[in-house]
């Protein structure tokens, strides 16, 4: 049977990381896949991860299986992460959690309940969005098309693009929202623009569907999570997928959560059920490993300011690496300007250079980034970020 299948271009992103991997050139700078990267280039495990590991084994006297909706700590913890203690949805026992395998899963999870609830429903992805978006909620059997969001030529969100085409979505359609940090562009939806949306899906019916993935890398945990408690005060239904690979560093651990706010209580039960037959029929029980670290760091107050203060530096060093990247073109004089970078937020911004300076990068100066320009500013650092606005100068010029 294999032989009608049909060979595959490299995945967009995981195809770099292995070109990456492949170069023997010491001195190779990784700026494709999203992982964060320190001064020293290394992805290291969180203190407050390795201290709450410990604690876990310690402990540990049984690898039964959790539950299907996984860990019930964990899914209160990242209820009160996303929407906020206090927030009248959970008071009003609308809000349903399972914990997934990463912020995939969660998609996935998500994904597979959107097509069971609603079968004719569109989801409008932003364009551009995570190139994983499309294939992973196609496989669910949904229905995609694409609102505009980026302007790349001013570099910035074009709202009224994205609301005009938002108006002509028909009533229970949903709208998947980056929640911060936009991947891969950077540019967010300030304040009021979030309002508007909010605004515009109740007027017209449509149920936002918000992938957090970096919450607490962008301005802070509560402010990364505007979006997500304000859809939810305002309309009566809400899709919420989180991941904690990037502000925990848990990558392959696989740790995320798919969240639902429902209507009324009786309604959120039916979700609740769905979800964990939906993920029943995928993958029939979550990895316990990745959610118990994190129920016990969101558990214990030491290990939680611990990780407050770990995610606020590495939060710090991206923005300063982008104000620093920003300097650096700036003194290359290059004829682009670059200071849309600083303005941006989170891991990811494009260059907008084109895709033959993108490869001449990589052939000639070996930095790897997307093909799309999507540059990871985590992967540079102190020492080489004047190779890389060298290097950048060079292709432009
Ligand atoms: C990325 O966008 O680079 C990350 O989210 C990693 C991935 O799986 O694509």
């Amino acid at each position: 049977m294999f032989e009608t299948l049909k060979p595959l271009p490299p995945d967009a992103i995981l195809g770099i990381m292995t070109l990456f991997r492949a170069d023997p050139q010491p001195g190779k700078i990784d700026l494709s896949v999203g992982v964060y990267q320190d001064e020293q280039g290394r992805t290291p495990v969180l203190e407050c991860v390795k201290r709450a590991e410990r604690a876990i084994i310690e402990a540990q006297d049984s690898k039964t299986y959790v539950a299907i909706a996984g860990n019930a700590g964990f899914n209160r913890g990242m209820e009160e992460l996303l929407y906020g203690a206090q927030h009248p949805a959970l008071a009003a026992s609308r809000v349903a959690t399972v914990q997934t395998p990463g912020g995939s899963g969660g998609l996935s999870v998500a994904g597979h309940l959107i097509a069971r609830a609603k079968p004719n429903a569109r989801i409008y992805l932003s364009e551009p969005s995570w190139p994983n978006h499309f294939p992973l909620l196609k496989l669910a059997g949904l229905q995609l098309e694409s609102y505009p969001y980026y302007r790349y030529a001013e570099h910035r969100v074009d709202f009224d693009a994205l609301t005009a085409k938002l108006e002509t979505a028909a009533a229970g359609d949903l709208v998947l929202i980056h929640g911060c940090c936009h991947n891969p562009c950077g540019a967010d939806l300030s304040s009021d623009q979030w309002r508007s949306l909010a605004e515009l899906c109740a007027r017209r019916g449509l149920v936002p569907f918000i992938d957090l993935a970096y919450q607490g890398l962008a301005e802070g945990l509560e402010q990364d999570a505007y979006g997500v408690r304000l859809m939810a005060e305002q309309l009566p239904e809400v899709v919420v997928v989180a991941s904690c690979s990037k502000n925990l560093g848990l990558y392959r651990e696989r740790v995320g959560a798919a969240s639902f706010v429902a209507a009324n209580a009786e309604q959120c039960k039916l979700a609740l059920a769905n979800a964990s037959n939906v993920a029943r029929g995928i993958y029939s029980m979550p990895p316990d490993h990745g959610a118990a670290i994190v129920a016990e760091i969101l558990r214990d107050s030491k290990l939680r300011s611990m990780w407050v203060e770990e995610l606020a530096e590495m939060r710090n060093r991206l923005n300063s690496l982008r104000h620093l990247l920003v300097e650096k073109l700036a003194e290359r004089r290059t004829a682009v300007d670059f200071s849309f970078i600083a303005k941006e937020r989170g891991m990811f911004s494009f260059l907008g250079i084109s895709k033959e300076q993108v490869v001449r990068l990589r052939e000639q100066f070996h930095i790897y980034m997307v093909e799309s320009s999507r540059i990871n500013i985590a992967g540079i650092n102190h020492a080489n970020v004047d190779y890389v606005a060298d290097s950048i100068a060079a292709v432009l010029n």
